[in-house]
């Protein structure tokens, strides 16, 4: 097996390539003065099992994980496997209004075309996935959250609405602690309450995991509610650290006590590493 790390997911590339103990290629890539992407692996060819990683976002870095793979093709490689950390596109996985693309569909769909496996990593929603014609992994990174949580006194594990209760579940089983989801009751037209579904906050050390953070309203908004609720701290912990526009200062800004993210996107929180699981994923 040969990994071979795209630009934009070289230190994850290279962790990935050091868990499998496997030869690590990177892509050499620059831009055009007209700011297209020029790619290169520098190989004669690549007959062995080859693994691409690269984010597809943003747009400019979809283009060279699609450049990536007909290099891959062409220089014959045994089998292609996509490791793609954070998928662009993801949340706009349905027609949620008329005229609308499908856009997560569209992204599997030109992807796929090359792809043998592709493997990626707390999608959006895992049913995306389905678009693939070929076989698709998503790893999940609630054991490395959890790992590194280990023995850091968290009480309690929650997550900001029941859609990602699943995630708590999992980190709070994986650490023994209790977990629970945020719940969303309309009180009226204009009053919207957020309140913990069944927990007890009071004086508990509390971890908030999700998906993603992009513009950080969710988790304000959720460690309000839980303080406002007696939490004695509020962490969080989320997958892939997106961080629009000032959101990381923002977050920073806030009442929070801690805010952590996995290394599928790399910024100055990005301190929990998914290179494991994602080398578990590949050697199955
Ligand atoms: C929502 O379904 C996702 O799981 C995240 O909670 C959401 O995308 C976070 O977005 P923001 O940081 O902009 O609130």
């Amino acid at each position: 097996m040969i990994v071979i790390g795209g630009s934009a997911s070289t230190n994850l590339a290279k962790g990935i390539a050091s868990e499998l103990e496997c030869e690590y290629i990177e892509a050499v890539t620059v831009r055009f003065p007209d700011g297209e992407c020029y790619t290169r692996i520098d190989r004669e060819t690549l007959e062995d099992d080859i693994v691409i990683i690269q984010n597809t976002y943003p747009d400019w870095n979809l283009v060279e994980m699609l450049l990536l793979e007909d290099v891959a093709k062409r220089l014959k490689a045994k089998s292609i496997t996509l490791v793609i950390p954070y998928f662009g596109y993801a949340r706009q996985d349905r027609v949620f209004k008329n005229g609308e693309p499908e856009s997560a569909k569209v992204m599997c769909e030109i992807l796929g075309l090359k792809a043998d496996r592709v493997i990626t990593v707390d999608l959006h929603k895992e049913d995306t996935l389905q678009a693939f014609k070929c076989k698709t992994k998503d790893v999940k990174a609630a054991e490395a959250i959890a790992d590194y949580f280990r023995e850091k006194g968290i009480d309690l594990v929650m997550s900001p609405d029941i859609g990602a209760a699943g995630r708590a579940k999992d980190v709070g089983t994986r650490l023994g602690v209790e977990y629970d989801h945020l719940n969303k009751t309309r009180l009226s037209g204009t009053e919207v309450q957020i309140k913990p579904a069944n927990a007890d906050c009071r004086g508990k050390n509390v971890l908030i995991v999700d998906d993603m953070i992009a513009t950080g309203g969710t988790i304000i908004a959720a460690n309000q509610q839980l303080k406002e609720a007696g939490a004695k701290s509020v962490s969080v912990a989320c997958t892939h650290g997106v961080f629009v526009n000032n959101a990381i200062q923002r977050l920073m800004g806030s009442s929070l006590d801690g805010i952590f993210c996995c290394n599928t996107l790399e910024n100055e929180v990005s301190k929990i590493s998914v290179a494991k699981s994602i080398a578990k994923a590949l050697r199955e």
